[in-house]
């Protein structure tokens, strides 16, 4: 019998998202007013869920306080008021968009919990835009 638990959270964070190896005109033709030179932010909201068995013992899948703080700890203290393309290593070299967050986020994630826990990572980057990864 597996139950899923989710925890929602949120960060604030600035982005631009271009190519190095692109002219500022191919950049512009793809990625629009996301290529902004001086940035822009969004108001992300995560939701994180957690798969696996009740445990016999706790009645739960995962400790709540347990998974809020490894969202603190990997994603809110990471990311939050942050320029993603300058000040977070990760994507140093990788465009950080929603998909790429998404995955970032989940990688970060997952080795902190137990490994018998599916994860999944969905991401608003709008409130009508989000992606979703787990893993695959
Ligand atoms: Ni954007």
């Amino acid at each position: 019998m597996k139950v899923t638990v989710s925890r929602k959270a949120h960060f604030n964070a600035a982005h631009r998202l271009y190519r190095q190896d692109w002219s500022f005109e191919e950049n512009n033709t793809v990625f629009g007013k996301c290529n902004n030179p001086h940035f822009h932010g969004h108001n992300y909201e995560l939701i994180v869920s957690v798969t696996g068995d009740i445990d016999e013992k706790t009645g739960y899948v995962v400790d709540m306080k347990v998974l809020k703080d490894i969202i603190k700890a990997e994603v809110e203290e990471a990311f939050d008021h942050k320029n993603l393309n300058l000040q977070v290593p990760e994507f140093k070299t990788l465009n950080p968009t929603a998909e790429n967050i998404a995955v970032v986020i989940y990688n970060k994630m997952k080795p902190k919990l137990d490994s018998n826990l599916a994860l999944e990572i969905t991401l608003y980057e709008t409130p009508r835009n989000f992606v979703t990864y787990s893993g695959n």
